[in-house]
């Protein structure tokens, strides 16, 4: 037992202990997630169920298929044979139908053969306008629709939603309900890879890519999902034969990353509204002289801030995280990287990887070099903020252990799952703001009004 005197130390410790953490950095939120676990969705779950019909087309997905937001890549897996890979597509206001041809591709991995995958580019859409299309030509036909986005412009209001590591679980379900019923609606999702966890199953499970694409099928059928390439995309199973990385992934998963002049699937940027996305490659090289560092040098002095305001950046492994989970993995990518996005003046970079919400204070560590030893991240009005999004809700459930004290860089951070939206105003303003699984569809749980660094370098404003 202890006495009185020895409980008020504990008390006075508990006091200095709680200011000592309060001065150091910024917010660690006192929300705690009931502890559970976080537990795959069985086979015979219902948003697993393929759709009826031979043939049915089943796993529809559709990405932007060009630089500038006029084609759309729609993709979708046939079962029971080829079929047609041709596209149906019409515009609202006309009734007249056009056909957008495409080509299928099968693999196989380990013991699983896949179905057949059809990829098809639809092409010279006008901007901001609805077309519905339509797949399964010549048997069973599923009919779906999207809206392409308005033509790029400093001041075009734009509203991307945030998910990231997703996984098949009840969690991951809450997690894409909660973005679907977000009263701000989401137009476009960055998605900020670590898709299915297929290969947390036996043998990579090939299966559990099936099931995750008739999982998500019911959102990014109509909205194009912007898709960053995560650790569990590269399936590097030597023990099973399966020596090439991201097989599944690039046979599923289309990006038009040529648009870029990029030469891989894996970096690439596109242009959507008034947002410049350059979406980058955490597990493909990035050193001096790669073909990602060639690429990225000369793609960040064509972004034109007067016609896309918005630099936005999308990554798998994050560069500031101070959870005790994959701990300065993002490092050697920040030291080749961040002196550019503070050059550049990058608005924000938005990762996953870990399994948690955490927002950064406008950083840059860049003063380093191993000569001067100066290695702490200072407040730097022209470096991004850096947000970890990676709290989709997979299998591998939350990262709730955080390294003490919160560093200064980092302003506010918690272990919950959930997801984000990035709301465009204008050039100078975007409000953005994260959501938890545990509240009402609409609360916000974290928010900042974002002032663009090219058109508006002071600081951000909190709200809430
Ligand atoms: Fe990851």
């Amino acid at each position: 037992m202890m006495g009185v005197q020895g409980s008020s130390i504990v008390v006075v410790l508990g006091l200095l202990l709680n200011v000592a953490v309060l001065c150091n950095g910024g917010k660690t939120s006192t929300f705690v997630r009931k502890v559970e676990k976080t537990v795959d969705m069985p086979l015979d779950s219902d948003v697993f169920q393929a759709p009826p019909g031979y043939n049915a087309p089943q796993q529809v997905h559709i990405t932007q298929g060009d630089l500038v937001g006029k084609a759309v890549i729609v993709s979708w897996v046939t079962v029971d044979e080829p079929g047609s890979s041709t596209v149906l597509y019409w515009s609202e206001n006309s009734k007249q139908k056009k056909q957008a041809k495409g080509k299928f591709v099968t693999y196989r991995f380990y013991n699983y053969t896949s179905g057949y995958i059809h990829h098809s580019t639809i092409r010279n859409l006008k901007f901001n306008t609805k077309y519905y299309y339509e797949v399964g030509i010549g048997n069973t036909t599923r009919q779906f629709w999207f809206i392409t986005p308005p033509e790029s412009g400093p001041d075009v209001p734009y509203t991307f939603g945030l998910i990231g590591d997703l996984g098949q679980s009840y969690d991951s379900n809450r997690t894409l309900t909660h973005y679907e019923k977000n009263t701000q609606k989401g137009e476009t999702v960055l998605f900020v890879g670590d898709l299915s966890y297929a290969d947390n199953y036996p043998n990579h499970d090939n299966v559990r890519w099936d099931t995750w694409g008739r999982f998500v099928e019911r959102s990014v059928a109509y909205q194009p999902w912007i898709w960053t390439a995560g650790n569990h995309e590269i399936d590097f199973a030597p023990e099973l034969g399966e020596t090439k990385p991201f097989k599944p992934y690039t046979h599923r998963y289309h990006v038009p990353y040529k648009a870029s002049e990029s030469t891989q699937p894996f970096w690439y940027s596109i242009k959507r509204a008034s947002a410049y996305i350059i979406v980058l490659a955490s597990y493909s090289a990035y050193g001096k002289y790669t073909p990602q560092y060639k690429w990225l040098e000369e793609e960040l002095p064509k972004v034109n801030r007067t016609e896309t305001p918005w630099l936005i950046v999308l990554m798998h492994s994050p560069w500031y995280n101070s959870y005790n989970y994959h701990y300065m993995e993002g490092e050697t990518m920040r030291v080749m990287y961040e002196p550019w996005f503070v050059k550049y003046k990058v608005d924000v970079v938005f990762a996953g990887h870990v399994h948690a919400y955490e927002r950064s204070e406008r950083v840059s560590n860049i003063a380093y070099n191993v000569v001067n030893g100066i290695c702490t991240p200072i407040k730097d009005q022209s470096a991004p903020v850096y947000i970890t999004i990676g709290d989709g809700g997979n299998l591998e459930g939350l990262a709730t252990n955080m390294t003490e004290p919160q560093p200064d860089y980092s302003a506010y951070r918690e272990a919950s799952f959930g997801h984000a939206i990035f709301d465009i105003k204008n050039r100078t303003h975007a409000y953005y703001s994260w959501h938890r699984n545990q509240d009402g569809f609409s609360v916000e749980a974290d928010t900042l009004w974002f002032f663009n660094r090219y058109w508006h370098q002071i600081d951000d404003s909190k709200i809430g």
